[in-house]
């Protein structure tokens, strides 16, 4: 069994008691020597690594199981490369905050498969010091398409259609509020990594006023997300599935593998 992301150790005390220490293996991006001595006093004695858990553990490969208890906005190649057939990994794949959420995939051949979990769980995103952060545009100063909506203006809080929008945008996207001057927020903003934002009046009255700017509509994405998400019945996260290739090609699908949601590579 591996672990991405060590932390304090408790959650690789637990994979010990269950399973014994020597089929344990946990990385983390940052120090272990706590986690080491505090699974030591409890006499666990587990592969334990610092690094970068994206690339997994090779040379412990194959693993059974591989469980992310850190958030990642893909399954990575190594994690499947690493995992023996019908082998099964349980990860949080997030493509933005708040945009995804625990999925449950088998290894078959060269193809991992399995749906979302019903309920909601977050875990910290994984962080990659080594590598430089993907420059992002500053918000476009062009003037913005101003509409209305009777949408919830907090899109981030609705994680289902949330994630479908994100699945559209194809660019990161941060969430934040912009706030008057006692710091009371007036409007929930998104911005996007190519320069794009939206505001949304979080008033509580309807319709709330939209304006957006930049290359990709960021509330245009949001209406349209609702608008399928209301068709298919506002299905919840069980009704998801993931399919990841060993090419990296990830399909989002409702209900069955052929009833494709979406598709992304990484
Ligand atoms: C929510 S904590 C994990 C909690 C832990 N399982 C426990 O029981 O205490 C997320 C952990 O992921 C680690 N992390 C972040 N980026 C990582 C990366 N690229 N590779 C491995 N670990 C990473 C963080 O340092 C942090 O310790």
């Amino acid at each position: 069994m591996l672990e991405i992301g060590t932390g304090t150790g408790y959650n690789t005390a637990l994979l010990c008691a269950g399973l014994g220490d020597q089929h344990v293996s946990s990385i983390d991006i940052d120090y272990t020597e706590a986690a080491r001595q505090r699974l030591a006093s409890l006499g666990y004695r587990p592969v334990l690594r610092t690094g970068d858990g994206i690339e997994g553990i090779p040379d412990r490969a194959p693993f059974d199981r591989i469980m992310a208890t850190v958030a990642v906005s893909h399954i990575p190649r190594a994690w499947l490369d690493q995992l023996v057939d019908d082998g099964l990994i349980l990860a949080d794949v997030k493509l933005n905050p708040a945009a995804g959420n625990l999925v449950l995939v088998r290894k078959r051949g060269e193809v991992a498969e399995g749906r979302f979990d019903a309920g909601q769980a977050w875990f910290m995103d994984m962080r990659h010091p080594d590598q430089p952060e993907p420059p992002r545009a500053s918000p476009t100063s062009e003037a913005p398409t101003c509409t209305t909506t009777s949408l919830p203006a907090v899109a981030w809080e609705q994680p289902v259609p949330w994630f479908l929008a994100c699945l559209t945008n194809g660019t990161p996207v941060d969430v934040g509020y912009r706030l008057d001057d006692d710091y009371q927020p007036v409007a929930a903003r998104l911005t996007a990594g190519d320069g794009s934002w939206a505001e949304i009046d979080t008033a509580e009255t309807e319709p709330r006023a939209v304006a957006q700017a930049g290359p990709t509509r960021l509330w245009d994405a949001v209406e349209h997300a609702y608008r399928r998400w209301r068709d298919w019945g506002e299905p919840g996260w069980d009704r998801f599935g993931l399919t990841v290739t060993a090419y990296g090609e990830h399909t989002v699908w409702l209900d069955e593998p052929g009833q494709v949601v979406a598709t992304f590579a990484r």
